[in-house]
């Protein structure tokens, strides 16, 4: 609504413009122009109900153009260099994935025009990555306290000070999963209790009008197991229920930083010894599976999947590695033709050149997937630049840019 509602202000603007000279252009004023002023914020507060994306782009946040720009600079192919410029242009997700990094939310929040939707990830559990070493965050396993008031509580302050402005949010990727098929592990065990009561804690502050949520629901390749589809639905819906099923939970996100492509059909792992025991061999069928599954559990399954990274198949040895695949390529740039009424959009989440995690074998987050054969080396900390992955991706952009 809000979208349309843009777009017949803009046409009338060009109708006008076309019909009477443009005024002479007065003198610039003077000082700088407040940065949000330029962008053209809404006028009004946004209430966003339904697809939040349509009608808006994906704000292209100034930490990935910085680091894309920088990357495009140091090139020495000047047709490649052309290439990855445009990179910058693409929405994607800013990761905040430490309390630090909530000191860059609001200089990027304050440029987000009325026709754009900021996007972020909300990504720094008591005891994160359970399963795995690369993304191990700072704050430990059980402290709930600092998560919610230095974490939540701060981000949620400085969205209240944003009411005109549309915001997309992915909640805590991997996290609910992680309960439901690791929770035999003793660090998933210790974050459980931690990962429950902090999503359900930042589902209910984050719950303002101009917000659209969707929570982590893994992959196809995860959740989508036969086994796993029913727990999954239950464990997103009880936490969204415990939140007290809050209004501007839109459903969920999948295929974060991952690989699987939308609606290849067989399936990238449809010949697998295992594959009887999962009907969702691409994303297509997991959200179309999934949703009907979480909606009966009480939760609405509107789903966003990340394509940021899944445009070449067949690199994998198996389904679950997950750490800088080698040969990927950038995938569909986001858009809400996805064909698929359940799927509000596809997005890029994991920001393409930033790392899944290291291959040093001597650095305390060092996880075997990322020594293993199909993973790119040398790759370095988990959210760090990688130069070389950012070009690999580039050359193999399926569209190609
Ligand atoms: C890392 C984060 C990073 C994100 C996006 C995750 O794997 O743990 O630190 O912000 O990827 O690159």
């Amino acid at each position: 609504m809000k979208g349309l509602q843009y777009a017949t202000l803009v046409a009338s603007a060009i109708t006008g413009a076309l019909a009477a000279p443009a005024p002479a252009p007065t003198a610039a004023p003077e000082g700088p122009i407040p940065a949000r002023a330029a962008a053209a914020a809404c006028a009004t507060p946004v209430t966003l109900s339904g697809n939040p994306f349509t009608g808006r782009t994906i704000y292209a946040n100034k930490e990935y153009s910085k680091e894309v720009i920088a990357a495009a600079a140091s090139m020495t192919d000047s047709a490649l260099a052309a290439k990855a410029s445009k990179v910058a242009d693409v929405g994607t997700f800013l990761w905040i994935d430490t309390r630090a990094r909530i000191s860059v939310v609001e200089e990027n929040l304050k440029d987000v025009a009325c026709n754009q939707i900021a996007a972020f990830v909300i990504y720094d559990l008591p005891g994160r990555d359970c399963a795995a070493k690369a993304s191990n965050g700072e704050l430990a396993a059980g402290d709930l306290a600092t998560y919610k008031s230095e974490y939540i509580d701060p981000i949620v302050a400085i969205f209240k000070k944003y009411p005109n402005t549309a915001i997309a949010l992915v909640i805590e990727p991997d996290s609910l999963p992680n309960l439901v098929t690791n929770k035999d592990l003793q660090t998933c065990k210790d974050s459980a209790d931690g990962y429950k009561q902090g999503v359900a804690y930042a589902l209910k502050q984050l719950n303002l009008p101009n917000i659209a949520m969707y929570i982590d629901a893994g992959h196809g390749g995860w959740l989508g197991w036969n086994d796993n589809l029913k727990p999954g639905a239950n464990m997103l819906a009880q936490v969204y229920k415990d939140a007290g099923s809050p209004k501007q939970v839109r459903g969920i996100s999948t295929n974060v930083a991952g690989w699987n492509a939308f609606d290849l059909s067989p399936g990238e792992f449809s010949k697998a010894t295992d594959a009887q025991w999962n009907k969702c061999q691409n994303e297509k069928i997991f959200v179309d599976t999934f949703s009907p599954l979480l909606k009966s559990a009480g939760m609405p399954g509107q789903a966003i999947i990340d394509t940021g990274r899944n445009a070449v198949t067949g690199l994998r040895k198996e389904w679950g590695d997950w750490c800088n695949v080698n040969g990927a390529g950038f995938g569909v740039r986001p858009t809400t033709s996805t064909g698929d009424s359940l799927v509000d959009s596809f997005v890029w989440v994991k920001p393409g050149g930033e790392s899944d995690g290291t291959s040093d074998t001597g650095a305390t987050r060092y996880d075997s997937f990322c020594g293993k054969e199909d993973a790119f080396k040398p790759a370095p900390e988990a959210g760090t630049w990688n130069q070389a992955y950012f070009e690999m991706l580039l050359k193999n952009a399926k569209p190609a840019f």
